[in-house]
C-alpha cells in the first residue's frame, strides 16, 4: 500500500535492527486519514468473506480495526490485556507473550461479544512474532468463531510471525512488508 509505505519512509524511525518507531501516525498520535485508507484496503482485500466482526487487541490495534469495521459495516471487538474483576468467568482468556516487552499478559474478551458461528477478521498494527494474532485466533476458536483472515498494517517479514500464521493456515494480508532495516533505513519486500 503506497500511501502507508510513503508514510513509513517519511516519518518512521529505525531504532535498531529490529524496531521501527511509528508513533507519529500509528502508535501514539494517529493519522485518521491514513487509518481510513487502511480500513478501506483491508475491507477490499477480504471482500470475498462474509465478516460479522472485526477483532483486535488494545491499544494500537483499535484505530485500524475501527476503520476496517466502519468500511465493512460491522462492530469491532477488542481484547483487553488486563482482566477486570467484572470479566471473571464471563470471559474467554488466553496468554500472549511479548518478545519485545518480555512479559506474558492475560488477554480477555467478554463472552457476550463473540458468538458461536460468527466469522471474525483479526486486525492488528504490527506483526513481529505472531503472538498477539495467534492469541486472538485462540480466543476466536474458544468462542466457536471462524477466522476469515488476519490483516496487519506493518509486518516485519524477517521475524517469525508471518510464517507461523501462514503455517497455521490463515489468510494473511499485510499492507507494508518490511524485509530488513539496513543502515537505519527501511527495506520493503517487493509487492
Ligand atoms: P507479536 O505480537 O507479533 O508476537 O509481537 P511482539 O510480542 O514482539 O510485540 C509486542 C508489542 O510490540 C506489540 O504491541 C507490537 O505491536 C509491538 N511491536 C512489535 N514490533 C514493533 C516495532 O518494530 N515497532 C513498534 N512500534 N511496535 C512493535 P503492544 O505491546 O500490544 O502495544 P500497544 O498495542 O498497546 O501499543
Amino acid at each position: 500500500m503506497k500511501l502507508l509505505k510513503d508514510k513509513i519512509m517519511s516519518e518512521g524511525i529505525v531504532l535498531n535492527d529490529s524496531i521501527l518507531k511509528v508513533d507519529s501516525f500509528l502508535n501514539h498520535q494517529i493519522d485518521p486519514e491514513l487509518m481510513m485508507a487502511v480500513g478501506k484496503e483491508f475491507a477490499a482485500r477480504f471482500a470475498d468473506e462474509k465478516i460479522d466482526k472485526v477483532f483486535t487487541i488494545e491499544s494500537s490495534g483499535i484505530a485500524c480495526a475501527l476503520t476496517t469495521a466502519l468500511c465493512l459495516h460491522v462492530p469491532v471487538v477488542f481484547a483487553r490485556k488486563q482482566k477486570s474483576e467484572l470479566m471473571s468467568s464471563e470471559a474467554y482468556t488466553t496468554k500472549v507473550y511479548s518478545f519485545t516487552k518480555k512479559v506474558t499478559s492475560d488477554v480477555s474478551v467478554l463472552k457476550k461479544f463473540l458468538h458461536e458461528g460468527e466469522t471474525v477478521l483479526i486486525v492488528d498494527d504490527f506483526l513481529a512474532n505472531g503472538e498477539a494474532a495467534l492469541g486472538l485466533a485462540d480466543i476466536a476458536h474458544q468462542a466457536g468463531c471462524k477466522v476469515a483472515g488476519i490483516g496487519i498494517v506493518i509486518e516485519k517479514s524477517f521475524q517469525p510471525g508471518h510464517q507461523r500464521l501462514v503455517d497455521a493456515g490463515y489468510h494473511l494480508e499485510s499492507l507494508a512488508r518490511i524485509k530488513a532495516f539496513k543502515d537505519g533505513k527501511v527495506v520493503f519486500e517487493e509487492d
